[in-house]
């Protein structure tokens, strides 16, 4: 059965830029199989915020949130692969790192809820909207790697 790909949004949070994680959390990704298909760095400023943690408005820990995510630079990337929204929330382990499993990020590298170094969507269609709150089409580019028949067979067209 050929691979129906999917695309979602990663985010390296400002403590995983400052503990300088980036290379170790993307490699863990690349390794899984998965492809980047769109990368960059900024500083998130507050409407941003806002529009990117809209469900979160009103919850109590929201303003920290709102205030660690916009503290320094981030990295924004759009990963794709075979269901990739599930494979990057397994690989980022549960929201709080001192529940996370050992062998995911946030339970290999993180102590603190708010300072848990990754965001990645979490469903098809949050993927989707978050993918276009942080890039336009055209900063998407679709490729392909040889290894990839040998990381997940082959793709539907
Ligand atoms: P994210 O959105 O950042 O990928 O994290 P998540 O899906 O695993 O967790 P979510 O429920 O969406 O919460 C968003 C972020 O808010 C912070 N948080 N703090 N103090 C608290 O109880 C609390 N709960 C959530 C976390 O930094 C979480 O990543
Ligand atoms: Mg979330």
């Amino acid at each position: 059965m050929a691979q129906v790909m999917e695309r979602t949004l990663l985010l390296l949070k400002p403590d995983a830029v400052q503990r300088g994680l980036v290379g170790d959390i993307l490699a863990r990704l690349e390794r899984r199989g998965l492809r980047i298909v769109a990368i960059k760095m900024l500083q998130m400023d507050e409407a941003l915020a806002h529009q990117h943690y809209a469900e979160h408005r009103g919850k109590p820990f929201f303003h920290q949130l709102v205030r660690f995510i916009t503290s320094a630079p981030l990295i924004a990337c759009v990963l794709e692969g075979p269901h990739a929204v599930e494979v990057v929330r397994q690989t980022m382990g549960a929201t709080d790192p001192k529940k996370a499993a050992p062998g995911t990020i946030r339970g290999d590298l993180g102590l603190d809820i708010t300072y848990n170094l990754v965001h990645g969507s979490d469903s098809l269609e949050t993927a989707r909207r978050e993918i276009a709150i942080f890039f336009r089409e055209e900063e998407i580019i679709p490729y392909k790697r040889d290894i990839d028949r040998w990381a997940f067979g082959p793709e539907e067209e």
